[in-house]
């Protein structure tokens, strides 16, 4: 329940962000975003990969995406923009960040992507909770759902999985191409 919590105030902050924009400029930085909650069977399944234990304290120090936020951006640039106007608001605290734009993973995919603290109000406390966000453009995204399923499906079939590896790779580099194009020309609109 607290991790539902601490997922909406995120959320929430994301949402009156994109909304200070359009007003102030006409224009929506995000595009949509979506959230989840990990279920039991999870938390469950990666304590065992982990060889741990089923408990409380495992939990705060392995599992830290039991919150998620996916926050889906215009373009490249607002990824950073909408990311760095969360950090600095005085009650997030930055657990780590993963800049898998600037460095992608070797299957080529990329999102920013953070840990944060926010803080819960209980009647009696205020409890600090980790939420993992991902931060992406809809490129990004279009890519990572895609090979996300293509990785599901091959699973088992060895074959297919290195085939594929390779031509997703290049789909993930295409695909950041457009971006970089798209990011060109909204510049290039902007200084008119
Ligand atoms: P997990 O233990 O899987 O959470 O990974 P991690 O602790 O190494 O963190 P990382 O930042 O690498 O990835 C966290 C999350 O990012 C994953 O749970 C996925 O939602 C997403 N992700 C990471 N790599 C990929 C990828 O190659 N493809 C897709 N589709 N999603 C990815
Ligand atoms: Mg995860």
């Amino acid at each position: 329940m607290i991790y539902a919590c601490a997922m909406k105030e995120i959320k929430t902050k994301f949402d009156i962000l994109n909304t200070e924009f359009s007003l102030q400029y006409h224009r929506n930085p995000i595009n949509s975003i979506q959230t989840r909650l990990k279920s039991t069977a999870s938390i469950v399944e990666k304590l065992a990969k982990l060889h741990q234990s089923v408990d409380i304290e495992h939990i705060d120090e392995h599992i830290h995406d039991i919150a998620g936020v996916r926050v889906i951006c215009s373009y490249i640039d607002d990824v950073y923009l909408v990311a760095e106007a969360l950090l600095k608001q005085d009650d997030i605290t930055l657990v780590t960040r993963k800049d898998y734009i600037a460095q992608p993973k070797e299957n080529g995919y990329r999102s920013l992507h953070l840990i944060v603290k926010v803080p819960v109000f209980l009647s009696e406390r205020r409890l600090e909770m980790e939420v993992e966000v991902q931060l992406r453009t809809i490129a990004m995204d279009f890519w990572a759902s895609l090979e996300h399923q293509l990785h599901y499906k091959s699973i088992g079939n060895k074959k297919v999985s290195s085939a594929l590896t390779e031509e997703l790779k290049h789909c993930a580099d295409s695909i950041y191409e457009i971006d970089e194009r798209m990011q060109d020309m909204f510049n290039q609109i902007n200084e008119l």
